[in-house]
């Protein structure tokens, strides 16, 4: 079947989630895709922050072979040589003490929410039962199951779905007063990005995540990281909250994690993962052999000497060339990112860009309606940067700035 077959069998047949770009993916080498007719592309998107070593890396796709003929799955009631070493490499990187994998970042999102509530029972200066509010930041995304669609921002995402999980609350993004205002004793955690993915691309500031951390410790609440767009390597460092010294009680981990099979982390301190005991929570196939061996291997790429700092050096020369299209173009509003998480904001929609872009053989992705979001393969070089920009420059010269609008929570 070509595309436009498999585009109509799909609008009869598949429930209407997404709305996809005219491109038929048939294999992956390196940084780029191939559609239909051998067409290439180069991915700027990373299957959404989730291929970070490119398409069939060849130690991954060796890997892979090798566990494949040997076992798939065997469920969380018996042992399997990975997922203990793979516990141990995350929690030595993170600092952290002990780990629970889940399949996806929405699953994980899940289960550090419960967490909260269950370490919240034990530790409580109220009555236990209402120790239970989450503090969640305005512009997040953490979800879309009904426990992490009630800490994700837009509004559009959560009302057609109420209601939802009671009990959380949204802080105002960097807005430290309003942050200790919210803090109650009944606040079990601080949920958060510390850069905001799907909100933008946005950093939150230093101030605003120290204040975070402290009034947790002071009330004997957790700091959630949920690292699930922004950990493992994107920016350069294997998490992005290492940047501004911070010790969450909590971290969340996910896209990248087994090189494009699902896998998800919880991390959690040592008082805090106690607050679990067996049958408090589970999975089916959360932590399977064949996504563990892979991610051991992928943690192994990213901790090589170099690999990171490559992450760094190609980021800060890809920012430098975006500044130097926004001074160019009035239409490109900021640039902003750490590392290989990277946002070009315009005074107009992005979706045309995404398109034009696609026809010129670049995949690129749009979030907010007007900020155009980079999340490559840690491996890109400068000439992938290169050849990007010198797709988006006639682009974005011909792109005319809208009237401004300011958009309160869509
Ligand atoms: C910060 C953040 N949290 C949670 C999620 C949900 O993860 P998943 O789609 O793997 O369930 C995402 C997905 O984009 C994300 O970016």
């Amino acid at each position: 079947m070509n595309r436009e077959q498999i585009a109509e069998l799909e609008k009869r047949v598949l429930i209407p989630t997404y709305d996809r770009l005219p491109l038929l993916a048939v294999r992956g080498e390196g940084c780029y895709l191939y559609g239909e007719n051998g067409k290439k592309y180069l991915d700027f998107l990373g299957g959404l922050a989730v291929n970070s070593l490119g398409y069939a890396h060849p130690e991954i796709m060796a890997a892979l072979r090798d566990q494949a003929e040997t076992i798939l799955h065997v469920s969380n009631l018996i042992y399997h040589p990975y997922q203990a070493p793979l516990a141990e490499k995350l929690t030595r990187l993170s600092g952290l003490d002990r780990a629970f994998f889940a399949s996806t970042g929405t699953e994980a999102i899940e289960g550090a929410m419960k967490l909260a509530r269950a370490y919240a029972r034990l530790h409580t200066p109220v009555e236990p039962s209402e120790r239970y509010e989450i503090l969640a930041l305005e512009n997040s995304f953490h979800g879309r199951t009904l426990g992490a669609l009630s800490a994700t921002w837009p509004k559009k995402y959560r009302e057609p779905f109420q209601p939802l999980v009671p009990g959380v609350r949204f802080v105002r993004r960097n807005d430290t007063v309003h942050l200790r205002e919210s803090f109650t004793p009944r606040v079990a955690a601080v949920l958060l990005e510390v850069i905001q993915g799907e909100g933008g691309v946005v950093e939150i500031r230093e101030d605003f995540l120290k204040a975070a951390q402290e009034l947790c410790h002071a009330h004997g609440a957790l700091l959630i990281c949920d690292e699930i767009q922004c950990g493992l390597g994107r920016t350069g460092r294997f998490f992005a909250y290492s940047k501004f010294g911070l010790k969450p009680d909590v971290v969340v981990v996910a896209k990248p994690l087994a090189a494009g099979l699902p896998l998800a982390a919880i991390l959690a301190r040592e008082e805090v993962a106690q607050a679990f005991s067996p049958g408090l929570h589970g999975t089916t196939f959360g932590g399977g052999p064949l996504q563990c061996r892979l991610a051991l291997k992928v943690l192994e790429i990213f901790e090589r000497p170099g690999f990171l700092a490559h992450v760094r050096e190609v980021g800060a020369y890809f920012r430098a060339q975006l500044e130097g299209l926004r001074s160019e173009f009035p239409v490109v509003r900021e640039v902003r990112g750490d590392g290989l998480m990277v946002a070009m904001e315009l005074a107009a929609p992005g979706k045309g860009v995404v398109r034009q872009a696609l026809e010129a053989g670049v995949l690129v992705n749009c979030t907010q309606e007007n900020v155009l979001r980079f999340l490559p393969p840690l491996i890109i070089e400068s000439r992938h940067v290169d050849e990007l920009v010198r797709v988006l420059r006639p682009i974005l010269a011909a792109l005319v700035p809208a009237t401004a609008t300011k958009r309160e929570n869509p």
